[in-house]
C-alpha cells in the first residue's frame, strides 16, 4: 500500500533552513498497520502530510497504492494532530464535512454521517458543538468524519495524545474494531510507546530531527485487544524505549 524510499524533506524559510526527515524508508503492506514513533519535532507530522499529498515539496520517492503520491486521492483520509474540527459546525455537520467537500448529494452524506456515528456512539450528540465536547468525544467526530469517507488508507496524527489513560484505551480499542471491519490500512504517528505497540503490527522508530528510521520492528501480536496483557506486549514496549533512547537492544523474539 505504501513505498517510502530515501524520502527527504527540507523547509526553507527567511529564519533557517530546517531538514526534518533525513531520508526515511519503509513500506506497508495493504490493510496492515504500521505506527511511525519519534520525539517531537523530528518530522512525523511532516512524513504524514507527504503521505497525504500535502507536501509536494520532497525528495525520495513516496508510492501510495501503486502509484507516485499525489494530491486528492480520495481514498486516503487524515486525522490532524488537533482534530480540525470547525467550530462553529455541529457534530453531524463536521462529521459530513469531508463528503461534502467532495460533493457527494446531501441523501447519502446524511445516511453514511448517521450510519458511522451510531457505530461510534456520538449520534445523540449530532446537534452539539466543537466546544460543548469533550476532548474523548472531539476525537471520535474526527475519526467518523474521515471514516465517512470509506478510506482504504488512514493516516492519523497523535491522534489520541490529549486523552486520558481509560478514554485513549477505549478508543484505540475502538479503532482496532473499525481496522477489523474495513480492512483499511493505517499509518498512526504517535510520541507514545504504548500506543505504537499496541496498534503498529509494524513499528517504525525515527531520529531526533532530521528524522532517519532508527529501526522498523515487525509486531505481529498488535491488533487483538488483548496484546495489551501479554508479557511479550511489554517487552516490546521496553524495546522500542531503548531504541527511542538511542541505546542497542536485542529485538524481542515473537
Ligand atoms: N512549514 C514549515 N516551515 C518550516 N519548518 C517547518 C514547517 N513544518 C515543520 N517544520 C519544522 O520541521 C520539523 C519537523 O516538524 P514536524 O511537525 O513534522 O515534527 P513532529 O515530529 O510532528 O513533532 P511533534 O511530535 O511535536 O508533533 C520541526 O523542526 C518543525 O519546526
Ligand atoms: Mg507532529
Amino acid at each position: 500500500m505504501i513505498a517510502v524510499e530515501d524520502l527527504r524533506v527540507t523547509f526553507y524559510t527567511p529564519a533557517a533552513t530546517v531538514a526534518a526527515l533525513g531520508g526515511v524508508s519503509f513500506r506497508v503492506a495493504r490493510g496492515d498497520t504500521c505506527a511511525v514513533i519519534g520525539p517531537s519535532g523530528c518530522g512525523k507530522s511532516t512524513l504524514l502530510y507527504v503521505l497525504a499529498g500535502l507536501l509536494r515539496n520532497f525528495q525520495g520517492r513516496v508510492v501510495v497504492a501503486g502509484e507516485a503520491v499525489k494530491p486528492g486521492r480520495r481514498r486516503t483520509a487524515l486525522i490532524l494532530q488537533d482534530y480540525g474540527l470547525l467550530p462553529w459546525k455541529n457534530v453531524f455537520a463536521n462529521a459530513g464535512l469531508g463528503l461534502e467537500l467532495r460533493g457527494v448529494p446531501r441523501a447519502e452524506r446524511e445516511a453514511r454521517v448517521t450510519r458511522i456515528l451510531r457505530e461510534l456512539g456520538l449520534y445523540e450528540l449530532r446537534r452539539l458543538f466543537p466546544g460543548q465536547l469533550s476532548g474523548g468525544q472531539r476525537q471520535r467526530v474526527a475519526i467518523a468524519r474521515a471514516l465517512a469517507l470509506d478510506p482504504d488508507l488512514l493516516l492519523m496524527d497523535e491522534p489520541f495524545s490529549s486523552l486520558d489513560a481509560l478514554t485513549r484505551e477505549a478508543l484505540q480499542d475502538n479503532l482496532l474494531e473499525i481496522w477489523h471491519r474495513t480492512g483499511c490500512t493505517i499509518v498512526l504517528v504517535t510520541h507514545s510507546i504504548e500506543e505504537a505497540a499496541f496498534l503498529g503490527r509494524q513499528v517504525v522508530v525515527l531520529s531526533p530531527r532530521p528524522g532517519r528510521v532508527v529501526a522498523t520492528h515487525l509486531n505481529p501480536g498488535a491488533g487483538k485487544s488483548s496484546w495489551r496483557q501479554e508479557p511479550e506486549f511489554h517487552c516490546v514496549c521496553s524495546f522500542l524505549r531503548q531504541q527511542l533512547a538511542g541505546g542497542v537492544a536485542d529485538a524481542p523474539d515473537l
